[in-house]
């Protein structure tokens, strides 16, 4: 099983659709703190919208970029705040142009999802599009996770992360190394980086 097929997607959404938002989002955003008002973020990759609707809900102004319909259908049928300013988008986030005047990019279990060339380009754009001040959220695959080697994935080094990252403010820089199963109930060994980047 390849766990990326549009169906798993699906069964991915159902299973954890009453999850709360990713503890690297709620690190970003508290960090942001009470005063940001209006801001824009984007979420790549943002699955049914665990981490959108904290952000709607704390007034940021979200464009949610996801590949699958079926993922910006159950977000949009989630019951969001009112008078909320959501921007869905229907691409691959290698695609997507990030619009100016962000202040956070915001990618939960999803950056890694395309290829190095692509991964690698994505990361420069996100970085050049951030304000000083501005943050990433998310998180990276780590070489010794069993997913490694795969087509469309990319995994990278703690010392690539690292570099990587360089010049940015690290609030958060986790590294996760652990034997499970996907929400999809198979055996998996987990080699994760957890991130929050200021700029
Ligand atoms: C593991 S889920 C994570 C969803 C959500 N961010 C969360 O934390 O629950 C990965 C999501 O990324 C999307 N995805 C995978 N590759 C993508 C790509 N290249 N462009 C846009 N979305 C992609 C999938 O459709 C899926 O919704």
């Amino acid at each position: 099983m390849t766990e990326n097929k549009s169906s798993d997607w699906a069964a991915y959404y159902e299973k954890l659709r009453d999850r709360p938002p990713r503890r690297t989002l709620v690190t970003a955003l508290d960090r942001f703190g009470a005063s940001v008002t209006d801001a824009l973020a984007v979420d790549l990759g943002c699955g049914d919208g665990r981490d959108v609707i904290e952000m709607l809900r704390r007034g940021w102004r979200v464009v949610a970029v996801d590949a699958e319909p079926e993922a910006l259908k159950r977000l949009q049928a989630r019951p969001l705040p009112q008078g909320c300013d959501l921007l869905p988008i229907q691409a691959r986030f290698e695609d997507v142009p990030l619009p100016i005047g962000l202040s956070l990019v915001n990618s939960s279990f999803a950056m890694p999802l395309c290829e190095p060339e692509a991964f690698h380009r994505l990361w420069e754009r996100i970085h050049e599009a951030l304000p000083s001040g501005g943050r990433f959220s998310g998180q990276w695959y780590g070489l010794r996770d069993s997913w490694a080697g795969r087509a469309g994935m990319t995994f990278v080094a703690r010392d690539e992360a690292l570099a990587m990252l360089e010049g940015l403010e690290l609030e958060m820089f986790e590294e996760e190394e652990d034997d499970g199963v996907t929400p999809r109930g198979n055996a998996k060994h987990w080699h994760i980086f957890h991130i929050v980047a200021r700029k």
